[in-house]
């Protein structure tokens, strides 16, 4: 059976996770997809770097555009980040050339998404991007193959797994926001440009996916009210503690008469609610359905491994040959969002 072989833009810390599960995993990749599944090439700017993996069977491209446009790729995966740049120009290589695309850049998606999966599926390509919602946590899977009978009628949770350490540390240790910080950064937590998770545009980002998912919309990031969790401080945490509530970053995305309502702001939440007892990197995403009611998924929403995991399997729908559209339904069907603010905190 011929082998699917992986193109692996970016080593950093989702790329090194991907390929570390490529190598330890690969009799379980073999035996599920029913062929191996290989990395042939892969791409990051400085070929000195050490990175804590053996990448010396790989081809090296330092240009992603030259990995993606590779005869011996058949899955472009990018982890690289950035919305625009060489993540771009390369996603939109792989799809011209032919290739499916596995992605984890939720900023790529949220203002380039809707693009990038007319393009895929007018080439009868895939992109696929579970890792970029929520880590380690199936949820798009969960919304377009297990409740896919039912009409959703909300999405909410805690999506940026930086925020929630950075408070829930605050919270139960007194430390100051810059330690914090800087633990979340050891973690391999935090965007490349700390400001994205810290202003909620990263979870921003990811709601703007699942809500597209969910309510069969475009993605339309532009809409969500979005305010992060810079202006919080250990004062604000005391007092909500005093008064039962914890801080969190919730994200909340419904239809109302007046549209799609996205909002990703600081909520309280009593402590002891599900969400308030949510610890560190964990994220947990709350779906509601007219006829299953309320699922809670709740797991770890960043680091190597649980990204790696996500990123994996999307690469093994493909090769299993599972070719579920991108949205759950054709891009090209997804109706407009009529962008509405909620007056509700
Ligand atoms: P990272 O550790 O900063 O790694 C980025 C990698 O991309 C590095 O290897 C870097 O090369 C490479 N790269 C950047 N620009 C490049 C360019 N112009 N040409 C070639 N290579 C380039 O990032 P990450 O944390 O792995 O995140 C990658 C993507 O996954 C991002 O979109 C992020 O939002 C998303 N994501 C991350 C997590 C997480 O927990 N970290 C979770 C979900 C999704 P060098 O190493 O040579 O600098
Ligand atoms: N920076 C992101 C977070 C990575 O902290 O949740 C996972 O998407």
């Amino acid at each position: 059976v011929a082998p699917l072989r992986l193109g692996l833009a970016g080593l950093g810390t989702v790329g090194i996770g991907v390929v570390k599960i490529v190598q330890t995993h690969a009799d379980l990749l073999a035996m599920r997809t029913g062929r191996p599944v290989v990395i042939t090439a892969v791409s990051a700017r400085d070929r000195t770097k050490n990175r804590d993996a053996d990448l010396s069977g790989y081809a090296w491209e330092t240009d992603p555009v030259a990995l993606a446009q590779r005869d011996d790729v058949d899955v472009f995966i990018e982890v690289m980040g950035g919305h625009d740049g060489p993540a771009k120009a390369a996603t939109e290589a792989a799809i011209a050339a032919g290739k499916d695309v596995v992605s984890a850049n939720k900023a790529l998606l949220a203002h380039h998404g809707q693009a990038l999966a007319e393009a895929a599926e007018a080439a009868g390509r895939l992109i696929r991007f579970e890792a970029a919602v929520a880590g380690g946590i199936p949820v798009i899977k969960a919304l377009t193959e297990g409740l896919s009978a039912n009409r959703i009628k909300r999405v909410m949770g805690v999506m940026n797994g930086s925020c929630n350490y950075i408070l829930t540390r605050m919270q139960s240790e007194g430390l100051p926001y810059a330690v914090v910080f800087e633990e979340a950064r050891q973690l391999g937590y935090l965007e490349a440009d700390p400001n994205l998770d810290v202003g909620g545009i990263d979870a921003g980002h990811k709601l703007s996916l699942l809500a597209a998912i969910a309510f069969g919309t475009k993605v339309n990031f532009d809409a969500v009210e979005l305010e992060g969790i810079g202006a919080v401080s250990i004062d604000d945490i005391r007092h909500a503690d005093q008064m039962g509530y914890r801080i969190k970053l919730l994200g909340v995305a419904q239809m109302s008469g007046r549209g799609l309502e996205q909002r990703m702001t600081p909520c309280l939440v009593p402590k002891k609610s599900p969400l308030g007892q949510l610890q560190g990197g964990t994220n947990m995403v709350v779906l509601e359905g007219d006829s299953v009611g309320q699922i809670v998924l709740r797991g770890p929403g960043a680091g190597e491994g649980p990204t790696a995991s996500a990123v994996m399997a999307d690469v093994m729908d493909i090769a299993r040959g599972l070719r579920l559209p991108t949205f759950g339904q054709p891009a090209a069907t997804l109706a407009d969002a009529v962008p509405a603010r909620s007056a509700t905190p």
